[in-house]
């Protein structure tokens, strides 16, 4: 056998143990999970992530290859979060609320800790259409919008295990309620109107707020919405005066409480 053959054999072996390596690895992750759950401890832990990875960074600190080695470790912690999401929710996480509710902050954050994609809905449609949200209600009028709106629900019954960050107004139709609940659950963030406010103060993003913002008509829009609201949630989650890791959290225990999974 010549140094080569000897080399690839090696390379096998190699291979192999990180096969087995990466085998055991997923299976604690799977225990991890189990243990969260029965003993209800919080499923979002992200000090330990960083703890894994700044160990790993001063186990790594002189070696040549350490980055390529990195982003590899990277990969392997993004796929434990794969495996977490798909063992948690089987479905999609449909975000309802609000304009400032916190759908798309909420959406990120839990996109990065369990590696789902998001949907933002108002993102996708301004893309497709090539224009901002005010210049679509400007240009088409509010019924195109939500036409377009239930379009993209329909469509997304073909996703699976994705969070759908709804625009404000999706859920005072009955049928978009109908279409995400074909394969989501339907989770409402809920604040109060100085909340609100104060989150949506900066942006002219929502043409059905520009030249209103303020405390008593986001009251009442709220109130002529929230019998709506209530009725399409599965789950309600405040957000008024929490992190967004307590919101997440709070989230997260009630979509298992909802399976029965919650001791
Ligand atoms: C709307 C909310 C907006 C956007 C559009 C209409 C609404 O989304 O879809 O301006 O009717 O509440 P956000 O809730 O993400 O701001």
């Amino acid at each position: 056998m010549n140094d080569l053959e000897l080399f690839r054999e090696e390379l096998a072996a190699c291979d192999d143990k990180l096969m087995d390596a990466l085998m055991e690895r997923y299976l604690i992750i799977e225990k991890i999970m189990v243990y969260k759950e029965q003993y209800g401890m919080p499923i979002l832990q992200p000090e330990q992530e960083e703890k894994q990875k700044s160990r790993m960074l001063v186990k790594l600190h002189d070696n040549k290859h350490r980055d390529e080695i990195y982003d590899v470790f990277r990969q392997i912690l993004r796929n434990s979060k794969k495996i977490q999401a798909r063992k948690l929710f089987d479905y999609n996480i449909v975000l309802i609320g609000f304009m400032g509710a916190g759908k798309s902050t909420i959406s990120d954050y839990l996109s990065t800790m369990f590696a789902m994609d998001i949907v933002e809905m108002d993102q996708v449609i301004a893309e497709r259409e090539g224009m901002s949200i005010s210049d679509i209600f400007e240009t088409y009028g509010e019924e195109y919008f939500r036409n377009l709106e239930t379009n993209l629900l329909i469509e997304m019954q073909e996703k699976q295990n994705v969070i759908i960050s709804c625009g404000g107004g999706v859920a005072m139709r009955e049928r978009n309620v109908t279409e995400m609940k074909k394969n989501g659950r339907v989770v409402l963030l809920k604040a109060n109107p100085e909340t609100i406010l104060d989150r949506v103060k900066d942006s002219d993003e929502r043409p059905l707020l520009n030249g209103h913002k303020n405390v008593e008509y986001i009251g009442k829009l709220m109130e002529a919405r929230r019998e709506k609201y209530e009725a399409a949630a599965d789950i309600v989650v405040e957000t008024d005066n929490k992190s967004v890791l307590q919101i997440c959290e709070d989230l997260i225990q009630k979509l298992l409480e909802m399976d029965g999974r919650h001791v």
